[in-house]
């Protein structure tokens, strides 16, 4: 399995090395994981823009999913924080949303429907160091 690791000194550095990330991205889904605070919605801010995407992105806790055009293809970003198991997904599409590999998908607290990810996939690791720094790790799936 491939990885690559980052340290970054701050919210805009995590944000320029997800908006490299999302300009070169030929992939389906990207799991975020890793505590409250650790960076995964300033990660997929910094993703979108990578994407083109102008409009901004605003963290999906409450509605657990946001939909935005990215050209002719949908990003999708989802955080899981609020559910509780697997099952409180049924009825929120995210099913159908992760079959479709037309679809740039993006999910934070991804570990809650581990069992539904396909191997296709790239986990993003969020670890914190200290106030400003954090550790990024990238692993490929495939
Ligand atoms: N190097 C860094 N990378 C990312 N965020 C940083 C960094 N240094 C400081 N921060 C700050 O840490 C916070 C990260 O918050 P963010 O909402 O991205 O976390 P999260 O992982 O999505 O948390 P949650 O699980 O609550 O959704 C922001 O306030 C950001 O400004
Ligand atoms: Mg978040």
């Amino acid at each position: 399995m491939e990885k690559k690791i980052f340290i970054t000194q701050s919210a805009n550095e995590t944000q320029e090395i997800a908006k490299l990330f999302g300009k070169t991205f030929k992939g389906s889904i990207i799991a975020l994981y890793g505590d409250l605070g650790a960076g995964k919605t300033t990660f997929a801010q910094g993703l979108a823009k990578g994407l083109g995407i102008k409009k901004r992105i605003i963290s999906p806790t409450f509605v657990i999913v946001r939909q935005y055009k990215a050209g002719f293809k949908n990003f999708y970003h989802i955080d899981l924080y609020r559910i509780e198991s697997q099952k409180d997904i049924e009825g929120l599409g995210i099913k159908e949303i992760l079959k479709d590999p037309q679809n740039i998908i993006v999910i934070e607290w991804v570990e809650k429907i581990k069992d539904l990810l396909p191997k296709e996939r790239i986990d993003i690791y969020f670890e914190y160091l200290d106030e400003n720094k954090r550790k990024i790790t990238y692993e490929f799936g495939y």
